[in-house]
């Protein structure tokens, strides 16, 4: 195992489509899974796409545990809402619905910032397991954000290009001490529901 290192905005590793694998459950691909382990747990970060560490593959991990819930801790929180740690390989997604949400993301590739991006609020995923299972998935809240945010780095998309208003990407240490700025629309912003928005900013993804 070993702890990889980021590549950060401008590198063209961040930049272009990541390649489909071939064959999930090849042993090379088990090792990255588990050195992208070791580095998420290192940053501790919400997911990690293969793009982040350098390689071009189409393999993301996340977690949507329920302290980073949108909705909170509630217990009437879908199931939807929160994800063991996943590793999907060769992903594939889809809306379940037109309805998007304003939500704050960070991203281990942009450090230091953090910016309200509007996502898709239930979707549906698919994709492969390291082990080849099939895994198909409902996401709502945190849990779509997330999909979607370690989507997009497959395509070469970090989430500042995912904005409209870069009046709302801001440094994570100025929000920590004045706040975070109000999207027009909500009623508060959401401080607890973002990827990045944390005492260590190695909540991003
Ligand atoms: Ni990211």
């Amino acid at each position: 195992m070993a702890i990889l290192k980021i590549a950060r905005m401008g590198h063209p590793v961040l930049a272009e489509r990541a390649k489909e694998v071939p064959d999930p459950t090849a042993r090379e691909i088990r090792k990255l899974v588990e050195d992208m382990h070791e580095t998420l747990a290192d940053i501790r970060g919400a997911g990690l796409a293969a793009p982040q560490v350098h390689i071009g593959k189409r393999l993301v991990i996340f977690a949507a545990p329920k302290e980073r819930s949108e909705e909170g801790e509630e217990e009437d929180a879908p199931e939807t809402d929160f994800s063991p740690m996943t590793e999907i390989i060769n992903p594939e997604w889809q809306p379940l619905s037109d309805e998007m949400a304003m939500g704050w993301e960070g991203c281990l590739s942009v450090p230091g910032l953090t910016g309200a991006v509007a996502r898709h609020t239930h979707i549906r995923y698919r994709g492969y397991s390291p082990q080849g299972q099939l895994i198909d998935r409902e996401a709502t809240g945190f849990h779509a954000r997330v999909f979607q945010h370690e989507f997009d780095h497959l395509d070469g998309i970090l989430y500042p290009m995912r904005m409209d208003d870069l009046s709302l990407l801001v440094f994570t240490e100025e929000a920590q001490k004045f706040g975070l700025p109000e999207i027009e629309g909500e009623e508060e912003p959401e401080e607890d529901a973002s990827e990045g928005i944390s005492e260590d900013e190695g909540a991003a993804a």
